[in-house]
């Protein structure tokens, strides 16, 4: 299983025309390596993952979105989230996963269970073209 923590921003990582012609970050990533990846921990930064766990129940616990092709793998690395004390949503398919990408609702806003599930279904407005993103 590969994961894919990475995040596209073309000022640093020079311009990808498939990803601004629309393709899903990691599936350019999955096309790139030519293996599945699943899609976790881009949204949260180093510092919150850092700080952020918390023991399972707690109600402030931040959330994770998980995306990939592979169910089981999904579980796996759900449990390893859990481990480190976050929750984790099945964020949907890896072509779905822009969902979870930079400028989407769930992107670094470090939400509670409820805030991604809900965040990730709003998410029906297409991410900010990365020409326009800044950190
Ligand atoms: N930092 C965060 O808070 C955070 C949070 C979520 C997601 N992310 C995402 O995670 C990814 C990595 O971020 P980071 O903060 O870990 O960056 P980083 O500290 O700058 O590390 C980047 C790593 O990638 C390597 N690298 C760069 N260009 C390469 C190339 N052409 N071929 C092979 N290796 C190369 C670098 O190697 P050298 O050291 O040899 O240059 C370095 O080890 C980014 O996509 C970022 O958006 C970061």
């Amino acid at each position: 299983m590969s994961i894919d923590v990475g995040n596209y921003y073309p000022f640093r990582d020079g311009r990808i025309d498939e990803i601004e012609n629309g393709l899903t970050e990691s599936v350019w990533v999955e096309r790139q390596i030519g293996r599945p990846v699943v899609k976790l921990l881009n949204t949260i930064p180093s510092k919150a993952l850092m700080a952020a766990g918390r023991l399972a129940g707690s109600r402030d616990r931040v959330a994770l979105p998980i995306s990939g092709d592979n169910t089981k793998a999904k579980e796996i690395v759900a449990q390893l989230i859990d481990r480190i004390g976050f929750d984790s949503v099945d964020a949907g398919t890896i072509a779905e996963s822009w969902r979870q990408q930079p400028g989407s609702p769930v992107y670094c806003t470090n939400p509670t269970k409820e805030e991604l599930q809900l965040w990730l279904k709003k998410s029906t407005v297409l991410h900010l073209p990365p020409t326009e993103r800044r950190d």
